[in-house]
């Protein structure tokens, strides 16, 4: 399973590189806003960073405005998809896209069909998001298993991004169901390696390691 951290924060993708754990990254209008930075600048940085593909969201709502801004996002580095969101307008670009080679990242997923519609114009990636269909009582985990589902009867090679993840759960859930991708904010990353238990052994043991004679 690759795990993709869900930030526009070097620093916390620097932290994950150093653990191994960074195999790529996704970013939103909302990430970026946070870091004060303009978006291109804050791409070139994390390509800058990271060898694996990096997802820049665009911002225009027809699919001219999202085509001239793909071919902008993709010329900073060959490591940039470009996020389009699941639109009937998002459809065209991402169409428009795969026949002029740009990978692209469908987002704002909420129900299968619009993943499987997605992969028919040509996506390199879905992104459903789980945690806001939790958040207003929904199984997001459902759909996304009908969507892993789904492309695999029709053998689309569009890889499925789980996002919007909100806990360790999540993550769990999404291995069981075997999804190619996790985007991870870096608090639930931190989360996913601790423990109580870890931490009361470590001091158990640490405590009788002083019981055992020097020399
Ligand atoms: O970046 C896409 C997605 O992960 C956003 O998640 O937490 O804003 O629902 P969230």
């Amino acid at each position: 399973m690759k795990f993709f951290l869900d930030t526009a924060d070097v620093g916390e993708i620097r932290e994950g590189m150093a653990m191994g754990m960074v195999d790529g990254v996704t970013t939103n209008p909302s990430l970026v806003a946070k870091t004060g930075k303009p978006y291109a600048k804050v791409i070139e940085e994390i390509c800058s960073i990271v060898s694996g593909p990096v997802s820049a969201e665009t911002n225009s709502e027809d699919a001219e405005g999202m085509m001239a801004e793909a071919r902008e996002l993709a010329a900073i580095s060959p490591q940039v998809n470009v996020k389009i969101p699941m639109t009937m307008e998002g459809l065209k670009a991402v169409a428009a896209a795969s026949k002029a080679n740009i990978r692209t990242n469908v987002t704002l997923i909420f129900q299968p069909l619009q993943g499987l519609m997605a992969a028919k114009a040509g996506a390199s990636y879905v992104s459903p998001f789980v945690g806001r269909l939790d958040d207003i009582a929904h199984d997001g985990m459902d759909m996304v298993a009908d969507l892993k589902q789904i492309l695999r009867n029709y053998n689309y090679a569009t890889e499925v991004i789980v996002a919007s993840i909100r806990g360790p759960l999540h993550i769990q859930q999404a291995a069981l169901v075997g999804v190619d991708i996790a985007t991870i904010p870096f608090k639930v990353l931190a989360n996913l390696a601790k423990h109580p238990l870890t931490n009361s052994g470590i001091e158990q043991f640490l405590a009788d390691h002083k019981k055992i004679p020097k020399g």
